[in-house]
């Protein structure tokens, strides 16, 4: 059906099959190294995403950067992208609040990840966050139990999921990186096994 990432990309950009298209500024693809053995798969852009049209470059991408930057990786080693392609926020009150994708959103926007792992064809997928993992790992998956292990994937020979860094941030406390060391860990262990 498409024949390169590129084109995937332009007919993405385009996209209206769901509501999230009504109020984005833009569709945040995804970036990076497509020929990396290692992908990315993030919940869906913010603010800053939305945006920018680029993957992870608000507070989130800020820790996301340092926890590769402490494995000695930087962004262009990689792919990065998302498990939906537009911003889902809740606009009920004045300012917008940035909410999970709902699960048909997420079903909806399978249509664009999907491809974009078969073309890429990563050795492992790294899903950052619950709803990643629910996608591509399994639906019933329990992240603070079950991160860091390698699970066998329809999209990839292995998948592994990592803590979100905005969930890391909810829990981080003076005395406690809420969890930011196991990103730096799962985010090396991925990296390695790419090579094993
Ligand atoms: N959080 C995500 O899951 N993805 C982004 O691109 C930014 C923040
Ligand atoms: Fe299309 Fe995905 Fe954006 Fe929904 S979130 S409009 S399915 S690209």
């Amino acid at each position: 059906m498409f024949k390169d990432l590129e084109s995937l990309r332009q007919t993405c950009l385009q996209c209206t099959e769901c509501g999230l298209s009504d109020r984005r500024l833009n569709v945040v693809f995804g970036e990076g190294n497509p020929h990396s053995p290692l992908v990315l798969v993030g919940e869906g852009p913010g603010d800053q995403e939305d945006k920018s049209g680029r993957p992870f470059v608000g507070r989130s991408g800020q820790m996301l950067d340092r926890a590769l930057a402490d494995n000695g990786l930087s962004r262009d080693d990689v792919y990065i992208c998302n498990t939906v392609k537009c911003r889902a926020a809740d606009w009920s009150t004045g300012k917008p609040q940035n909410r999970p994708p709902t699960p048909e959103e997420v079903t909806t926007c399978r249509q664009w990840l999907i491809p974009q792992l078969g073309l890429i064809k990563p050795r492992v997928i790294l899903c950052i966050g619950a709803p990643s993992a629910k996608n591509l790992i399994k639906k019933d998956f329990k992240i603070t139990k079950e991160r860091g292990q390698f699970f066998p994937s329809e999209f990839a020979p292995e998948a592994m999921a990592a803590l979100h860094p905005s969930y890391i941030m909810r829990q981080q406390r003076p005395d406690n990186d809420g969890g930011y060391h196991l990103l730096v860990e799962d985010i090396g262990k991925a990296w390695k096994r790419c090579h094993s």
